[in-house]
C-alpha cells in the first residue's frame, strides 16, 4: 500500500535505457514544508533501442507542470512512473520540463531531499532522485547538471551542490542564490544539494602533477574543532590514490558535509560528499581512537570513489560490488599503508577479517545469502550488504593476489582506459585486471574466477596432511566445498588462492619444495586451488611439518583443519604471518569454547580453560617483541556470534554463560599479567590516534576491564576503584569510555555513579551520547537486566528513533550486538525486536529492514528461543502495509 508492488527485479532482464538525458538544468526554490523544483533536461531517443514511450521514475512528488519543447503535452501516470507517448520522433535531441513540489520537512525516509537540524541535505544513492524530480532513475543515464539553488539567505546562508559555484547572488524577500556547474557527467545517484547554516575548515593543495585544489569541510557552527582529522584523512586520500595508483583529483573543489541524520555511513556524491556525522567529526575529548581510524577509513573510501565509483559506474545496481568492493579494498589498502609497519598492517588486517566472519559469513549461511553480484532484489537498500561490500573487497583481494601489486595497478590503468565516463559491469572489471596480466593465473582462470561473482555462500577449505619420515616428503590434500544457499543448490569449485608456509617443530619456517620444483623456495606461496580436490606434495621435508594455512586470510573461506593443540602452540608462538599467529590463538579458544557449549557441564565448577591455553596467553602478553595492539587482539576471545556461527543449533545463553566463564577465567588466572600490561600501556603521552598508541591504549583498556573482571569474583574494590579514577581522569575519550566500559561490563556498582556523570559532561555531544546509549545497551546481561534497562533507555529524553544513529545506538545495540540480552527464554526480546521493526518501519523502511535482519538465524536457534522468534517474524510478516524493504527480509526470513 505504501509502495508500489513488492516485484522483483532479475539482472537478466536489463536493456539499455530508451532515452539519454544529456543535461539537466534544476532550480530549487527551497522551503521546509513545500519545495519547488523546475527540472529542464535535454533527451534524446537511444537509437539502439525500439522506438518507446518515455517512463519517468518519481516517487512522492506533486505535479505542477510538463513542457515538451516549451508546449503543453499529454501525459500519463501509471503508478510511480509519468509516461509520455508522444515525443517528437526521430534522433534529435528536445527538451523536457518538468516542474514538482516536495515536502523535505515530512520525509522522515531521509531518502531524497529532507530536513535535518534546519538544513537541507539530499540523499539520491540508490533510488532517491526520483523522490526529488522525475527522472529516468538508473546508473547508467549519465547527464551534465547545472544546478541554482534559492533560499532564505538568513536560514541558509550555505548553498552547496555538486561541481562549481559559478555564480551567487542575493534576491529580493531576503533570498539569495547560488548556481553550480558539474564538469562532469554524472548518473543523478551521485547528484546532491545542501542548504543551511553552516562553517567549514578550508585546505588548500597542490596535487603531485601541480593542479590546486579547495578542500573544505562542512559542519554546524561549533563543531569546527573536530574536523581536523577528517581533513587528514582527506589529504591523506588525495596523496595516497596519486601514488598508489596514479589517480588524482579531477576537481577544483572537493566538499565534504556532515548531518547528524544519514541513513548509512556516508556518500560519495561528486564533490559533494554527505557524510554521516560519526563519520567526521572526533576530537579527543569526543572521540575514541575506534572512532579516529573508522573516519581515516571512511573519508579514504568516498574520496576513492571519486574514480572507483564515480568516473567509472555501475551499469545497473546488480553491479553495486564493481564500485563498493573496490573502493573498500582500496580503503583496506589505504588504511594499512597508512599503519606502516607490518605488525600494524596485519593488526588492520585482522579488524577486517573479524567484520567479514562476524557479519558476512553469517549473511552467507542464512536467508539472505546472495552472490556478490546479484541475480534479483525486490529492493535495492537491502543490497547494500556486507557481502556486496566486505565479500566484494575480499574478490578483488583475490584477484591482486594472483596478479601481484604491481599487476593489478597495471590492471586498474587500463579498467580506466577502457571505461573512463562509462557504466560498466563487474565482468569489465575482472576483463580489464585479466587483460592488464596475460601472464597471470587470474586471466589462466577467470571464467571460474568469476564464480565468486556468480555463486553465493562460503566456501570450505578442507585440508589435512600427511607426513612421510622414510621419503622426507608431505603431503597435503585440500578439498573444498560450499553449502547451498536460496536458489543456488549445486556449486562448481571455486578459485581459491591458498597463501601457504610450513614451520617445523620448533617453529623455524621450512622451505617449500613441490615435487617437480628444482629447488626449494623459502617463505610464504601462494598455490591456486581450482578442483574439488587436490594434492600438493612436498619433497625433502626433513622432519613432520605444522602447516600455517590462508595466511594473511588470503581467501574468503572457512579452513577445517585438524590441528593439535601442540601445532596452534607453535603457530602462536612463532608463525612469522601474524595474521595466522593470531588465528592460531582464536583456534585455541575457540576449540576450549566449543567444547564447553556442547558439554552439559557446570561452568562454576569445570573451568573452560586449561592451563596450557592459559600460559600460552600469559606469554603473549608478556613478550616484548610483540605490538601492544597485537596482543589485544590474540588476548580477545571469539565474539558470542562468531560462536554461534561454527554450531548447527544455537543456545545463545549457553554461550553467552560460556564466553563470560572464559573471559572471568583469563581475567583472574592473568591477573598479574594484567596489572604489568595496564602499568606499561596506561600512558600513552599527548594524544595520537596512530597504530602505537592506540594500540597500546587498547591493550590498557582491555587489562582495566580484566582486572574489574577479576575484582568482581574476588570482592576487591581497588581496581574498580582505580577504573573509576581513570574514568574522571582521562586525558582522552579512549581512556574514559574504556574506564567506564570496564565498570559497566564488569557490573561493578561505580558504574552507575560514572554513567551519570558521563552523560552530564557530554550531554550536548549527540555523537558522544549515542555511546552511552550504546554501551549500555550493549552491556554482558545479568540475569536479564539488560532488556528493561533498554526499555528505560527508550524513554530517555535523549532517546529519538526518527535520528539514525539514536535508534542504532539502542535498539540495534541490544538486538543486534548482544545476544546474550537479546535472546531471552521468554521471548521478551523478540517481542520488543518485532516491536521496534514495525514502529520503526511507519517512519524509515531502510532502518527497519536492517533491524529486521537481526533474527536471520533464527532457524539454527535451540528451542524454546527458535519457536519464539519465529513467531515474532510471523508477526510483523503480517502486517499489512509493511515496506517492500522489511518485507523482503522476513518474507526471505520465513521462507523454507
Ligand atoms: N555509496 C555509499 C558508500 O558506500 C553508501 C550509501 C548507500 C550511502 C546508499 C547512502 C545510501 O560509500
Ligand atoms: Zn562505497
Amino acid at each position: 500500500m505504501r509502495e508500489g508492488q513488492a516485484t522483483a527485479i532479475h539482472r537478466a532482464d536489463y536493456t539499455a535505457p530508451a532515452y539519454w538525458i544529456d543535461t539537466v538544468e534544476l532550480v530549487f526554490d527551497l522551503d521546509p514544508a513545500k519545495t519547488r523544483v523546475l527540472n529542464k533536461m535535454r533527451l534524446r531517443r537511444n537509437g539502439d533501442v525500439a522506438p518507446q514511450a518515455l517512463r519517468l521514475d518519481g516517487e512522492e512528488l506533486n505535479l505542477a507542470r510538463v513542457l515538451v519543447n516549451g508546449q503543453g503535452t499529454s501525459f500519463k501516470m501509471d503508478g510511480n512512473q509519468l509516461v509520455l507517448e508522444n515525443l517528437p520522433e526521430g534522433p534529435e535531441a528536445f527538451d523536457l520540463e518538468i516542474f514538482t513540489t516536495c515536502n523535505p520537512a515530512k520525509n522522515t525516509k531521509l531518502m531524497g531531499l529532507y530536513v535535518s537540524n534546519d538544513s537541507f541535505f539530499t540523499q539520491c544513492e540508490a533510488e532517491g532522485f526520483r523522490r526529488i524530480t522525475y527522472f529516468l532513475d538508473r546508473p547508467d543515464v549519465m547527464a551534465s547538471y547545472t544546478v541554482t539553488l534559492r533560499a532564505d539567505k538568513a536560514k541558509y546562508p550555505v548553498l552547496l551542490s555538486n561541481g562549481n559555484l559559478v555564480e551567487e547572488g542575493a534576491l529580493d524577500d531576503g533570498r539569495h542564490f547560488a548556481k553550480w556547474v558539474d564538469p562532469h557527467k554524472k548518473p543523478c545517484y551521485l547528484f546532491a544539494l545542501v542548504a543551511g547554516q553552516l562553517v567549514a575548515r578550508e585546505q588548500r593543495i597542490r596535487s603531485r602533477a601541480g593542479k590546486d585544489h579547495l578542500l573544505q569541510v562542512f559542519v554546524r557552527p561549533g563543531d569546527l574543532d573536530k574536523t581536523e582529522h577528517a581533513m587528514n584523512s582527506l589529504m591523506a586520500s588525495v596523496a595516497w590514490d596519486e601514488a598508489r595508483f596514479g589517480l588524482p583529483l579531477d576537481l577544483e573543489r572537493f566538499m565534504i558535509v556532515a548531518t547528524s541524520d544519514f541513513n548509512m555511513g556516508a556518500m560519495e556524491n561528486k564533490g559533494l560528499n554527505i557524510f554521516n556525522t560519526k563519520y567526521v567529526l572526533a576530537n579527543q575529548a569526543t572521540a575514541t581512537d575506534a572512532d579516529f581510524s573508522n573516519i581515516e577509513s571512511v573519508v579514504g573510501h568516498e574520496y576513492f570513489h571519486n574514480w572507483t565509483g564515480n568516473r567509472v559506474t555501475c551499469q545497473d545496481w546488480f553491479q553495486l560490488s564493481l564500485k563498493e568492493g573496490l573502493t573498500v579494498f582500496r580503503d583496506q589498502e589505504f588504511s594499512q599503508d597508512l599503519a606502516g609497519s607490518p605488525s600494524a598492517r596485519a593488526v588492520k588486517r585482522i579488524e577486517d577479517v573479524r567484520v567479514l566472519r562476524t557479519a558476512q559469513f553469517p549473511e552467507d549461511a542464512g536467508p539472505m545469502a546472495h552472490p556478490v553480484r546479484p541475480d534479483s532484489y525486490i529492493e535495492i537498500n537491502n543490497f547494500y550488504t556486507v557481502t556486496i561490500y566486505e565479500k566484494g573487497a575480499e574478490v578483488v583481494r583475490m584477484m591482486q593476489t594472483l596478479v601481484g601489486r604491481d599487476g593489478f595497478a597495471q590492471g586498474m590503468k587500463l579498467y580506466f582506459e577502457r571505461h573512463d565516463g562509462q557504466a560498466v559491469t563487474c565482468d569489465d572489471f575482472a576483463q580489464a585486471i585479466a587483460d592488464a596480466n596475460p601472464q597471470s593465473d587470474l586471466a589462466r582462470l577467470l571464467p571460474q574466477f568469476k564464480r565468486w561473482y556468480s555463486q553465493a555462500g562460503t566456501p570450505r577449505l578442507h585440508a589435512s596432511g600427511q607426513y612421510d619420515a622414510a621419503a622426507r616428503s608431505y603431503t597435503l590434500s585440500l578439498t573444498q566445498s560450499c553449502a547451498p544457499t536460496p536458489g543456488q543448490a549445486i556449486k562448481d569449485p571455486f578459485v581459491i588462492p591458498v597463501n601457504l608456509g610450513l614451520l617445523d617443530a620448533q617453529g623455524q619456517a621450512l622451505p617449500l619444495q613441490l615435487a617437480h620444483w628444482n629447488q626449494a623456495e623459502s617463505g610464504t606461496r601462494t598455490f591456486v586451488l581450482t578442483e574439488a580436490s587436490e594434492t600438493l606434495t612436498f619433497v625433502n621435508v626433513d622432519s613432520a611439518p605444522v602447516p600455517s594455512i590462508l595466511r594473511d586470510f588470503s581467501a574468503p573461506v572457512v579452513l577445517d583443519y585438524a590441528y593439535t593443540d601442540t601445532e596452534l602452540l607453535t603457530l602462536l608462538a612463532h608463525d612469522n604471518d601474524p595474521f595466522n599467529r593470531w588465528e592460531a590463538g582464536q583456534r585455541l579458544a575457540l576449540a576450549r569454547a566449543l567444547k564447553a557449549i556442547t558439554s552439559d557441564s557446570d561452568l562454576a565448577n569445570s573451568p573452560v580453560l586449561d592451563e596450557a591455553y592459559l600460559d600460552a596467553m600469559r606469554q603473549v602478553l608478556a613478550d616484548p617483541a610483540l605490538d601492544a595492539a597485537f596482543k589485544e587482539l590474540v588476548l580477545t576471545l571469539p565474539s558470542e556470534t562468531y560462536l554461534a556461527e561454527q554450531l548447527d543449533v544455537v543456545d545463545p545463553q549457553r554461550i553467552h554463560a560460556v564466553r563470560e566463564a572464559m573471559r572471568e577465567q583469563l581475567a583472574t588466572a592473568l591477573q598479574t599479567q594484567w596489572q604489568q600490561a595496564w602499568e606499561d600501556n596506561r600512558d600513552t603521552g599527548g594524544y595520537q590516534p596512530d597504530p602505537v598508541s592506540s594500540g597500546r591504549r587498547a591493550l590498557a583498556g582491555l587489562a582495566l576491564t580484566q582486572l574489574c573482571v577479576a575484582a568482581r569474583r574476588s570482592g576487591d574494590t581497588v581496581w574498580p576503584g582505580k577504573a573509576f579514577q581513570r574514568f574522571k581522569d582521562a586525558a582522552n575519550m579512549t581512556d574514559r569510555f574504556n574506564a567506564l566500559s570496564a565498570l559497566v561490563i564488569s557490573g561493578h556498582e561505580l558504574a552507575a555513579p560514572a554513567l551519570s556523570r558521563f552523560h552530564a559532561l557530554f550531554k550536548n555531544e549527540a555523537l558522544v551520547i549515542d555511546k552511552w546509549f550504546s554501551l549500555q545497551a550493549g552491556a554482558p546481561d545479568h540475569g536479564g537486566h539488560v532488556l528493561p534497562a533498554v526499555r528505560q533507555l527508550m524513554n530517555h529524553p535523549d532517546f529519538n528513533l526518527r535520528n539514525p544513529n539514536r535508534a542504532r545506538s539502542v535498539i540495534f545495540s541490544f538486538c543486534s550486538a548482544n545476544p546474550g540480552a537479546f535472546h531471552r527464554s521468554d521471548a521478551a526480546g523478540y517481542v520488543f525486536w518485532a516491536d521496534r521493526v514495525i514502529e520503526l518501519d511507519a517512519i524509515n523502511p531502510q532502518v527497519a529492514a536492517r533491524l529486521a535482519r537481526a533474527l536471520d538465524r533464527w532457524k539454527k536457534l535451540a528451542e524454546p528461543y527458535r519457536s519464539a522468534a519465529r513467531e515474532a517474524i510471523a508477526r510483523v510478516a503480517a502486517k499489512a502495509d509493511l515496506s517492500n524493504d522489511v518485507r523482503e527480509v522476513v518474507t526471505r526470513a520465513l521462507a523454507d
